[in-house]
């Protein structure tokens, strides 16, 4: 079963690929793929044809967000978004909490 780890720099995306070493587990971090990207999800998903896909990437600048959330929404919003688009998942519309803590989990 391959897994797809997004944010896989950040520190619950590390730790994932540590603890899934049984697994035919990809790490990607945000220099390996963009998430505001949505083409560039869309094309690196599709590449790697995984089975699961933990989406851990975020923007947690809280501090940064209450004074200019733009910046943020772009990740946590529209960047999860992006990740359950390209599984083939119907974007729906969560509460703050999911969309800061949530991972996206979906089929390709
Ligand atoms: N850590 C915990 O104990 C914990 C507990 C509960 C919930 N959570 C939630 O889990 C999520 C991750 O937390 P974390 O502690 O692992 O955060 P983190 O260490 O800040 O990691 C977030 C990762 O997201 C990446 N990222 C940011 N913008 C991106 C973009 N546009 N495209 C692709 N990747 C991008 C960052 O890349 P760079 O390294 O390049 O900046 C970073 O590696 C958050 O939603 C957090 O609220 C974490």
């Amino acid at each position: 079963m391959r897994v797809v780890v997004l944010g896989a720099n950040g520190q619950l995306g590390r730790e994932l690929v540590r603890l899934l070493p049984g697994a035919d587990t990809v790490g990607l971090a945000r220099a390996d793929v963009d998430l505001r990207d949505r083409r560039a999800v869309t094309e690196r998903l599709a590449a790697l044809a995984p089975d699961v896909v933990v989406n851990t990437a975020a923007d947690n600048r809280v501090d940064a967000a209450e004074a200019e959330p733009g910046p943020a929404l772009q990740v946590n919003a529209l960047g999860a978004a992006h990740v359950a688009a390209a599984c083939g998942a119907t974007p729906f519309a969560p509460s703050p909490m999911i969309i800061f803590n949530w991972p996206t989990i979906g089929e390709p």
